[in-house]
């Protein structure tokens, strides 16, 4: 079978969502917080399959099939997990990666392995470098711009040599070829000969969401040009899907809103300031790729560029990529044409929180920048000013409440009646309706204001006391699943033999691992890759409710429940075999040793 990378799998399952993939076969009907409908799989006259939007999986309380939303595919139109992930692959009209036998996949993806390791030993040289006495003015740079140590550590800062070699013998002399070197964008090629691309710079390790080094910024020390030399796009290094700063992210329990900024320094001054979520696209527009991978963390961006046109023209673009992908957007415009590096400077935190507080809505920011450019006091601009503002803000307003809000403002401040501007309105959004490109967004904008938000189940209160193993290993799978703060305290404290049953071993080994992996332990992706009795078993452990506030006691009561249970176990074993008269005298020693150590513990 050929091997499908996670990478390619992730973008798959992000961008078929389950409910209009399963949709399109089942008319599904939405109650609470879930879609029902008859169950493709069995007949049945009254609706028992359930398909769950927030956590894009689907489950027949009938007939006990479950899954995801490529398991679904390959049951629904009975194909195997390859021709499946194709399938909604074509869907969103994504190319499947090049078809490669099973060999050349392996050897491509130690050399990917490879490549991770001579970047992130690159980070390393030039973070020791940077404490070199050789590379002290890159150290000096960073002081002067008021970083302590602990920043520069936690963004792995360094120093290049200005040698035009020193990296490339030593990357050398841990075993990296120059070719490998050359395709990770470490060393530039002329005429046959390797050279470092990068020297006598300040390095920024460019670090993706799973803490890997991806590639390199280097900036100048002074004010020659280029003032950035940027790793290129590389085999680990896709541009559109990595985000400067969101590897911090993942160590955040619970983030209310990021900050998208413009430049590595604006992030890093930001977290200076103690502000830890703030991220940068490093030097491109922002993609909607980028935009995807913030939503995993929360749905509140404060975008906050530079003030110039060329800021604000970003900062529109990036509005309506983030909109789109579900994401809520205020936006920030710093006095003085500052950016976010000399505010949080100047300012810190406080001022950083009244800048959060003042921020304007989409629209509000929208119509700010449109009213810069006209005269209120001339009749023909206040009317160009009106049809733009309807034609390009309001028309795209879905809520009529809101709408109406802004046609009183623009009202009492142009002089145009109300009926009036809501024609104008309605005639702009015809306009749109003729546009294919534009319909596609409003289709898009549509389903994400729909998405249910990711909110937990009605709440019982229902502890780990209340149930035997079996509860509090269902309690544990599903909490695991959906709050990082739980995955991380159950991941440190249970092993995978502290489960009595065969299946939730399987499941709980599944966690355990791709977590220490620093993969996606979401409902999709366990369940894309379990049998399907553990399926049936997970997806009943998904419906468990409980109450969000008390999570970590039902975690920390649950792991204690399971323990004792085990150790409860281990007693009975003893005792069961010290009751055997025939017992060698060493042996009943030995065992009557583990239960007092036991009865200490
Ligand atoms: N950038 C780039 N190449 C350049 C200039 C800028 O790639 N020649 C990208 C970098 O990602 C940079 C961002 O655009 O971080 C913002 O640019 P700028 O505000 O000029 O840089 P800062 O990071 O703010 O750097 P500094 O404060 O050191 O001037
Ligand atoms: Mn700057």
């Amino acid at each position: 079978m050929p091997y499908i990378e996670d990478d390619f799998l992730q973008e798959v399952l992000s961008r078929n969502d389950i409910v209009e993939v399963i949709g399109g076969h089942v008319h599904l009907t939405k109650k609470g917080n879930n879609f029902w409908g008859l169950c493709p799989f069995h007949g049945e006259k009254t609706p028992s399959f359930s398909v769950k939007q927030d956590q894009q999986f689907f489950y027949c309380f009938g007939c006990h099939t479950g899954g995801n939303v490529v398991q679904f595919i390959q049951k629904q139109e009975r194909l195997e997990f390859v021709d499946a992930v194709r399938h909604l692959a074509d869907r969103v009209r994504l190319p499947m990666p090049e078809n490669k036998n099973d060999k050349d996949y392996s050897k491509q993806r130690e050399r990917k392995e490879k490549m991770y390791n001579a970047a992130r030993d690159a980070a390393k040289f030039y973070n020791n470098f940077l404490h070199e006495e050789a590379g002290s003015v890159g150290l000096k740079y960073f002081s002067d711009r008021g970083l302590p140590p602990t920043v520069i550590k936690r963004f792995g800062l360094g120093m290049s040599p200005s040698g035009w070699t020193t990296l490339n013998e030593h990357m050398n002399t841990l075993g990296y070829d120059n070719q490998l070197l050359h395709e990770i964008g470490l060393l530039g090629k002329k005429d046959e000969r390797y050279f470092d691309s990068l020297r006598n710079r300040v390095i920024f390790p460019i670090i993706d969401h799973r803490s890997r080094v991806v590639g390199f910024a280097g900036r100048v020390l002074d004010d020659s040009m280029p003032k950035y030399i940027n790793s290129p796009e590389t085999p680990i290094y896709n541009k559109s899907h990595v985000l400067y700063g969101a590897h911090y992210l993942k160590r955040l329990n619970s983030i209310s809103h990021v900050m998208l900024v413009e430049g590595y320094m604006d992030v890093i001054s930001l977290h200076k300031a103690g502000y830890l979520t703030a991220v940068a696209s490093s030097g491109t527009a922002l993609t909607s790729g980028q935009a995807r991978l913030l939503k995993r963390y929360c749905d509140y961006v404060y975008i906050c560029f530079d003030g110039d046109s060329a800021g604000q023209k970003a900062t529109w673009k990036a509005q309506d990529i983030l909109h789109a992908e579900g994401l809520k957007v205020k936006v920030i415009s710093l006095p003085d044409k500052m950016d976010p590096d000399d505010f949080a400077s100047q300012f810190g935190m406080a001022g950083i929180n009244e800048q959060i507080e003042s921020a304007l809505t989409m629209n509000d920011y929208k119509i700010s920048i449109i009213e810069k450019d006209y005269d209120f006091s001339n009749e023909e601009q206040r009317k160009d000013y009106v049809i733009r503002v309807c034609t390009e803000v309001l028309s795209y307003i879905e809520a009529p409440v809101e709408v109406s809000m802004y046609v009183k403002r623009i009202h009492l401040k142009t002089g145009f009646e109300e009926v009036v501007l809501n024609q104008e309105i309605d005639r702009a959004k015809k306009q749109h309706q003729k546009s294919d490109a534009r319909q596609k967004t409003i289709v898009r904008q549509k389903r994400t204001n729909e998405t249910t938000s990711r909110v937990v189940q009605s709440s019982r209160n229902k502890t780990a006391k209340d149930h035997g193993a079996k509860g509090a290993a269902r309690l544990l799978f599903t909490l695991s699943m959906n709050h990082k703060d739980c995955a991380e305290y159950i991941v440190e404290n249970i092993k995978k033999e502290d489960f009595e049953e065969g299946v939730h071993q399987q499941i709980a080994d599944l966690i355990l691992t791709r977590y220490a992996q620093e993969k996606s332990i979401d409902a999709p992706n366990i369940l894309g890759l379990l049998d399907e009795v553990a399926v049936s078993e997970l997806a009943t452990a998904l419906e468990l409710p409980y109450e969000l506030d008390e999570r970590m006691m039902i975690v920390t009561d649950c792991v204690s429940r399971l323990k004792s249970i085990q150790v409860q176990r281990q007693i009975d074993n003893i005792t069961k075999l010290l009751k055997d008269p025939m017992l060698e005298k060493s042996k009943r020693i030995e065992y009557m040793n583990i239960l007092s150590k036991i009865n200490h513990r």
